[in-house]
């Protein structure tokens, strides 16, 4: 269904052909693109995938852009809807409102109540507005001295400052009142947005007071409401929030979006982190796709608003135990949404990411993303490693919590997965740990193939996925993949699926005939993949693709050295020297193996990446 054509006659046909008409796009997307002459055509960065060289074009003439690389292109309504998640209505008024063109919508019985409401949520923003600019001139005065020390003792530079807006709220009980008052904002709103409160006898006070001030912007970037963080250790609460009001609803917005929202496009996923201040360091040292919470448990509404910007999120809360708590938490929300890929990022017990970025930089943050797990391997592993800390009569306790763990996954399939992953760990039966925790156990036969929703759900592994697409696009690499018994290294109940459909496909290089003889399921999976290209330089895939490989061959290997390692400790119990040599020298192997596959990965990966 064509939703923007539906939505389309809201607004008058003749407001929608003019400003269409009138935008520039070159200018429009200026503001987004640096954009450079080459030849006839303006080129630069394309802002909807990652890339080193430019292959994005605009056509001023025609009013269209188009990207060489992702294939993306469109019109200046396109390029605005795509890039600020924008419904067609929402970007003809954004269009209209750079252009100073009213818009008329077509329900003109609706009009006037809108308008009244519109211009009263307007007056709010005004509102905000000026309340920043009177905390950000305060924390560049003398006033301000002291914020200022703070935030650099904290490490947060100017420019941080400036990107996020940061200020500063004075010791004044009026200063803000007075500010707002000179600048004809109506206290009333002031009060209802909670920057200002009645006093008794009379008159306002300030309810923020000798604050840093953090601003919380909406996706368009006004202003809803402000975090205000205590200077110092004190008896009082270490922040104090906006509370509730017309423009702003608690658990519905993310701190850092409004800034972070373009570059979660770029990198294809975002980083979820607990605290305002982590946000604004992340940004500061490069990683700004990071969002944050804003202290509140993760909502629904507010992984909804992730999943509208990517399908794929490194969730990475502070490192003690509430943090990681909350991580096993936000994974039964997360997986309320259509995301493909939620990872777990973890932190050294002692340290939140702003802590973790002062000491070990940018690189030290890098290293940490590059090895983040499958969120929900993540909490199955935290959960069994914290049951294998207690003494085997006391473990069937913390049953009830793995269960729920479990239960998160809203399929079997995926719930059969990471029973038999908490198996693995706890070095149990999987049946008899299906029977501990009342799992209904039936076993399917390897070959039924999942059904959609089920394969939406299971985490795909990247190394896995982008393998699998390198071998369905190249048939050198197939055969080099057959050859190396790649399917025996995929994990991925639908990636395996697939591949076992597509070995029987007489024509692979008709695409038309691989797609009727694979299963409903595996035919999506295979659209999806062959469009999905890692990033990498076309003449570096195959060194790229074997060192992914040996990835696997090395996991692979991780995993049988961990199974091992259960059978020698059982062997040791038994006392049986010989078997516990045998296994020994077994390990050594894998051991060995693991190293060598390790060092070929990285040999590749560097190689091929550069
Ligand atoms: P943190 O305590 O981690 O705060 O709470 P922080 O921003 O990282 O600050 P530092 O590192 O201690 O300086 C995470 C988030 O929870 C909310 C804030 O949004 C904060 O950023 N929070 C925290 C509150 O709303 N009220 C509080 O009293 C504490
Ligand atoms: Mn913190």
């Amino acid at each position: 269904m064509d939703v923007s054509g539906v939505l389309r006659r809201m607004i008058e046909e003749s407001v929608v052909k003019t400003v269409i008409e009138r935008t520039d796009i070159v200018r429009l997307i200026s503001e987004y693109v640096q954009l450079r002459k080459r030849g006839g055509r303006l080129i630069g960065l394309c802002p909807f995938h990652r890339e080193k060289t430019p292959s994005f074009t605009v056509n001023g003439d025609k009013g269209a852009y188009y990207c060489f690389g992702c294939h993306e292109g469109g019109s200046a309504v396109d390029f605005l809807m795509k890039l600020e998640n924008l419904s067609f209505p929402e970007a003809i008024e954004r269009l209209a409102e750079r252009l100073g063109i009213e818009v008329v919508h077509t329900e003109r019985h609706n009009d006037h109540a809108r308008q009244s409401g519109k211009s009263r949520e307007k007056s709010f923003y005004e509102v905000m507005k000026s309340a920043e600019s009177y905390f950000v001139s305060a924390l560049a005065s003398s006033e301000g001295e002291n914020c200022r020390n703070y935030a650099s003792r904290r490490g947060i530079t100017p420019e941080m400052i400036q990107s996020f807006g940061l200020g500063f709220s004075p010791e004044s009980w009026d200063g803000i009142v007075q500010h707002l008052r000179k600048s004809g904002q109506s206290l009333e709103h002031a009060k209802e947005l909670g920057l200002i409160a009645s006093r008794e006898s009379g008159g306002y006070y300030a309810r923020f007071r000798n604050r840093l001030m953090f601003p919380v912007h909406n996706i368009k970037g006004d202003i809803i409401a402000f975090g205000g963080r205590i200077l110092d250790k004190s008896e009082t609460a270490k922040y104090i929030n906006s509370p509730e009001s017309q423009i702003y609803v608690k658990g519905e917005h993310l701190y850092g979006l409004y800034q972070a929202k373009m570059h979660i496009t770029r990198e294809h996923c975002a980083i979820l982190v607990e605290g305002n201040v982590d946000v604004v360091m992340m940004h500061g040292f490069g990683f700004c796709h990071t969002v944050a919470s804003m202290g509140t448990a993760l909502t629904e509404k507010q992984a909804a608003l992730i999943a509208r910007h990517t399908k794929r999120v490194y969730l990475m809360y502070d490192g003690d135990n509430a943090g990681r708590k909350a991580m096993c938490r936000a994974l039964g929300i997360l997986l309320t949404q259509d995301f493909e890929g939620l990872y777990a990022v973890e932190l050294p017990k002692d340290d939140d990411p702003d802590s973790y970025l002062r000491t070990y930089g940018a690189e030290g943050m890098q290293s940490l993303i590059d090895n983040a797990k499958p969120l929900g391997i993540w909490c199955i592993q935290k959960k069994c490693s914290d049951l294998m800390a207690l003494v085997p009569e006391l473990r069937k306790s913390g049953y009830g919590e793995l269960s729920d763990i479990i239960h998160e996954f809203p399929d079997k399939l995926s719930r059969h997965h990471y029973l038999e992953e908490a198996a693995r760990y706890l070095g149990v039966d999987t049946k008899r740990l299906a029977i501990e925790l009342g799992m209904n156990l039936e076993y399917q036969p390897q070959t039924e193939v999942a059904s959609r929703v089920e394969i939406e759900k299971i985490q795909y592994d990247q190394i896995e996925w982008d393998v699998v697409h390198l071998v369905l696009v190249s048939p050198q690499r197939y055969q080099n993949f057959i050859e190396q018994h790649g399917l025996d290294l995929i994990q991925n109940p639908g990636l395996r699926a697939l591949l076992t459909q597509y070995v029987n496909v007489e024509d692979k290089d008709n695409t038309y005939a691989v797609l009727s003889s694979l299963g409903e399921d595996s035919r999506q999976l295979y659209e999806k993949l062959i469009c999905s290209c890692p990033d990498v330089p076309e003449e570096n895939l195959d060194k790229w693709y074997h060192g992914a490989l040996a990835g696997l061959v090395r996991n692979w290997a991780a995993r049988e050295h961990q199974q091992l390692g259960y059978s020698i400790a059982e062997a040791v119990k038994r006392s049986d020297a010989e078997q516990v040599s045998l296994l020994l020298a077994k390990d050594q192997k894998l051991i060995a193996m693991m190293q060598e596959t390790e060092k070929e990965r990285q040999f590749c990966w560097q190689t091929g990446v550069s």
